[in-house]
């Protein structure tokens, strides 16, 4: 099967899902010799209008791990920006090591039911923006080269197709299964909905970082020590506050930190679907 384009499309506050993507789809365009594009939907001003593929485009589409699913506020425009007119693509789910439950298969089917038709797919995990001791520098050298081996198998798979294949088999609950509760310390549901990050008067300097990263628009430029809107705790404000000055104190958020510390701190391997 001929492939012109690979367009590498994902949501990442944080930066993971980002490098996992680009790295797959760097190597897929140099194996096929296929143009490589970019559209990254991580600030609200790119979720506008629905993107059109086609049959000769690869569509590299990763999304991170939240609660085991789509982080549930990019759900609407993952299944209405997005129309794949028979392209071929690859969900990626990207997790930060405890576990992509039904992610990936979500993904699978979103892509299926918008037209593209999936041909392998990945479980990848990577360090939890919650706790650095979740899969601490990951993706790693050796992460980074595992991606390019599975692009080669890809394209080989590419360049053997006559026809279109069934969707990918993934690991996951078909239909999909409901999003991963989190739990704190005492093994109860850990409530953090409300949570939103504080920031430290006298370390902020009021540069406007945060306001310009955050996935939600909800630090407003003008007053940018403060949350006007929704917060998904993803931490793109938390982690790109140059003064360290934003930071989550909610006692049930900490908890469930506490928790995924104390039982995810092994090693998770990545799931590869071909
Ligand atoms: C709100 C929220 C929920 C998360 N839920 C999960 C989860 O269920 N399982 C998991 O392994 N990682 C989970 N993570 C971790 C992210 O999937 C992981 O850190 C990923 O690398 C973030 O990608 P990014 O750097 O592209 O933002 C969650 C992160 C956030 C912010
Ligand atoms: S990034 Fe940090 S220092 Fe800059 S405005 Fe935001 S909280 Fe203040
Ligand atoms: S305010 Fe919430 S949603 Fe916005 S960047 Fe910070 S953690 Fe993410």
């Amino acid at each position: 099967m001929k492939i012109t384009h690979i367009k590498a499309v994902f949501y990442s506050a944080t930066g993971n899902t980002e490098t996992v993507v680009m790295t797959l789809a760097k190597a897929l365009s140099a194996k096929l010799g296929a143009e490589l594009e970019c559209f990254d939907y991580t600030l609200p001003a790119s979720r506008e209008g629905t993107k059109q593929y086609g049959p000769t485009d690869l569509v590299v589409f990763g999304t991170p791990v939240y609660a085991g699913r789509i982080p549930n506020k990019m759900l609407p425009y993952v299944q209405s920006g997005f129309a794949g007119h028979d392209a071929l693509a690859v969900p990626v789910a990207i997790f930060g090591n405890r576990n992509f439950d039904n992610g990936l298969i979500e993904l699978r089917n979103e892509l299926e039911a918008h037209g593209f038709h999936t041909i392998a797919g990945a479980g990848v995990p990577t360090e939890h923006v919650f706790s650095s001791k979740l899969a601490p520098g990951r993706p790693n050298e050796e992460d980074l080269a595992a991606l390019e081996v599975f692009a080669g198998k890809i394209a080989e798979k590419v360049l053997a197709m006559t026809e279109i294949p069934e969707p990918i088999q993934v690991r996951g609950d078909d239909p999909v299964g409901p999003y991963y509760t989190p739990l704190g310390t005492d093994g109860k549901p850990a409530v953090f909905l409300k949570a939103k990050p504080k920031t430290h008067p006298d370390q902020c300097d009021k540069c406007g970082k945060c306001a310009q990263v955050c996935p939600m628009g909800s630090i407003p430029a003008d007053a940018p020590d403060t949350c006007a809107g929704i917060c998904i705790k993803c931490q793109a404000c938390v982690k790109s506050c140059p003064t360290n000055a934003k930071y989550m104190d909610d006692p049930a958020f900490l908890s469930h930190v506490a928790m995924l510390e104390e039982n995810y701190t092994r090693r998770a391997e990545a799931e590869w679907f071909l």
